[in-house]
């Protein structure tokens, strides 16, 4: 199962909170994994524009979410069926803490004060009925080092974590190639600089894969 885009949190029936997130990674990794054989089932938030022709002809295996909810109340209902789940969807972490049916008047305010609550971790709670399966995450650091990935791995037991980093200078959304560490819960990094993000889905598949096999060798059920 892999996860791509955004979610939306909406404030009325016309505006809503979301992030820049295109789902460019998470499309490279469905295709890469269906390109292997694998059966894909890809989760998207809304926004990320189907390019490529296999989106088209397995349209069995996309399931469109809008919210951080929706996303979970489908995985939840997939995932047992998985060996893997590649999460790279850029999950609100907040959302408006009611959402008014219509549209929210300006008249007679000057400003306007949002309440937000914590949605929830979706990989946390997968996590939870994990057995057997790989976990992937992803992490976006604003500051260097990767201390905080690794306790974000450790938090939602994950089998691996791709960190990158917002910098001025290369934003990571919708652009073809990025910098990216893989790390794994042993510490072990492999450094992508500047690469395509084809390139990385192939080497995060790889990972994938050698970790899967490993599970089953070990003869732990999925
Ligand atoms: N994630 C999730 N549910 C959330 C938020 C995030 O499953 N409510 C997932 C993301 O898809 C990602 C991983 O958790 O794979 C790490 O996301 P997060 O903990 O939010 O880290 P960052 O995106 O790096 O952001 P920050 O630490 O600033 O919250």
């Amino acid at each position: 199962m892999i996860t791509a885009g955004p979610t939306r949190e909406h404030l009325d029936s016309v505006r809503f909170l979301s992030n820049e997130s295109t789902g460019t990674m998470g499309l490279s990794c469905a295709s890469e994994a269906y390109r292997r054989g694998h059966s894909v089932k890809l989760v998207c938030g809304p926004g990320v524009k189907m390019l490529s022709p296999f989106f088209k002809k397995e349209t069995a295996s996309f399931f469109p979410a809008v919210t951080a909810r929706e996303m979970l109340a489908l995985l939840q209902r997939h995932w047992r069926w998985a060996d893997a789940l590649i999460m790279a969807a850029a999950v609100s972490d907040f959302r408006p803490h009611r959402r008014v049916i219509g549209k929210i008047s300006k008249e007679k305010r000057e400003t306007m004060t949002l309440t937000l609550v914590r949605n929830p971790d979706v990989l946390k709670i997968l996590s939870r009925r994990k057995k057997n399966r790989c976990l992937v995450g992803f992490s976006l650091e604003t500051r260097k080092g990767l201390n905080r990935s690794y306790k974000k791995l450790q938090e939602k037991k994950l089998d691996l974590i791709v960190c990158n980093w917002l910098r001025k200078e290369s934003l990571p959304f919708g652009s073809r190639k990025t910098t990216v560490v893989i790390m794994d819960s042993e510490w072990n990094c492999q450094w992508l600089k500047n690469t395509l993000k084809t390139k990385v889905a192939k080497a995060l598949v790889d990972k994938i894969e050698q970790i899967c096999y490993q599970k089953k060798m070990e003869g732990g059920e999925l």
